[in-house]
């Protein structure tokens, strides 16, 4: 399958609209998406006490500091689509509810007319997290400046210790005025070995590429499972839960992002996502969740629905694939599966693969000439080889 890395370049909307709310004082930088999550509902007027929608197929990274601020968290349904199951959210809502929580999840845009309406017909506030989709938009229009307040762990698209954007997007919390948008400020020195640190970064990523050998090498380690660490809630770079979660971004992340060439990463994503629809469609061994790619989305991972997403992910990873499972759930969603059918069943099912700039998923054409049918890991480790 050929990839129009040209055509994707429509409906980019990049780091300009992120830049925009900082300027106006509409967006805030805070070190985690879980911080800005945490400051955004006291701006809603939110307290303890108050009760909060969020789905039950949510990770407890995002749960937990909201319990530890004192909300109730109550979880409404999500189908094996991750659709909203709007028939799940009368039942929980009464006067102590304050705001619904919506998640696009893995970058991909959540549908938000129904809930939207639901909110704004119980006066609820509606909350957009887009944490998995900096740069990703919905033909043009970019994710997180959907509902009242909106948060992006801007992080987590690039791979960083730190870094997280909330976004005011509700006309009348605006009239509020400006908030402080929470830049660092960086002096020259540390802007300096930040440089030099991004070029070393830059140098060591090409350097295997140079040396394909020694690539080769790695990839048979990885292939008798001595490479990958074991599987996690997907890739979080290691110090990241050091970092203090409900403070401000750091200087050496901010400088980072404030360098980051967006539209290489968009075109990188989403040509290796693409890649993988091609590889994947049609093997009856997996269901593609989001078959379709719209133009503006910058896709975290390449999530899949498979059998037995434990054993797959083993699988997966012997043979050098970075595959991870997603979620940790939150404790009283995991304890209860009987009342949380649909987030079991994909906590389960679910399998991301890697599609980060870091990775170069091969065209499908290069599967040509080798071996009849195999297994499915495999095959993904030929769409995978460096
Ligand atoms: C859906 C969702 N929301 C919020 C968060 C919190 O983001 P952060 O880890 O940057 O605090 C995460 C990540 O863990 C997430 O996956």
């Amino acid at each position: 399958m050929a990839v129009d890395l040209e055509g994707n370049r429509r409906a980019v909307a990049g780091v300009a609209p992120y830049r925009r709310a900082l300027a106006s004082g509409s967006g805030r930088l805070f070190a985690m998406g879980r911080g800005a999550l945490v400051h955004g509902l006291q701006l809603l007027g939110c307290g303890p006490g108050d009760s909060l929608l969020l789905p039950e197929y949510i990770c407890r990274d995002a749960s937990d500091p909201l319990l530890d601020a004192g909300y109730e968290v109550r979880y409404y349904g999500v189908d094996q689509g991750l659709r909203i199951d709007l028939s799940s959210l009368d039942a929980l809502i009464d006067s102590s509810t304050r705001a619904a929580l919506v998640v696009d999840y893995f970058g991909f845009p959540q549908t938000l007319d129904g809930i939207a309406r639901f909110c704004r017909d119980r006066g609820l506030y509606l909350i957009e997290d887009n944490a998995h989709g900096f740069l990703s938009a919905d033909r043009g229009a970019p994710l997180g400046f959907r509902g009242d307040i909106g948060i992006v762990s801007i992080r987590k698209t690039l791979s960083l210790r730190d870094g997280a954007i909330l976004l005011v997007n509700s006309a009348e919390l605006r009239k509020r005025g400006p908030m402080d948008p929470g830049i660092p400020r960086v002096s020259w020195g540390s802007a300096f070995r930040w440089g030099l640190a991004i070029a070393g970064k830059v140098v060591a990523r090409r350097l295997p590429r140079a040396l394909p050998t020694l690539q080769r090498g790695a990839q048979l380690l990885g292939s008798t499972g001595s490479r990958l660490p074991p599987p996690s809630a997907i890739p979080v770079p290691p110090d990241a839960k050091a970092t203090a979660s409900l403070g401000p971004i750091s200087g050496e992340s901010w400088f980072e992002i404030a360098h980051t060439d967006a539209m290489k990463i968009i075109l990188r994503r989403r040509a290796n996502y693409l890649r993988l629809l091609d590889w994947l469609q049609g093997d009856r061994r997996v269901h593609i969740i989001f078959p379709e790619l719209v133009e503006g989305i910058c896709p975290y991972v390449f999530p899949i629905l498979v059998d037995d997403g434990s054993r797959t992910i083993e699988e997966f990873r012997r043979r050098g694939i970075a595959a991870d499972y997603w979620p940790d759930l939150p404790p009283s969603v995991s304890v209860s599966p009987d009342l949380y059918p649909s987030a079991a069943a994909l906590r389960s099912r679910l399998v991301t693969l890697p599609v980060g700039q870091d990775v170069r998923v091969r065209a499908r054409a290069e599967e040509k000439g080798s071996r009849g049918p195999r297994n499915l890991a495999e095959r993904l480790s030929i769409a995978y080889r460096p």
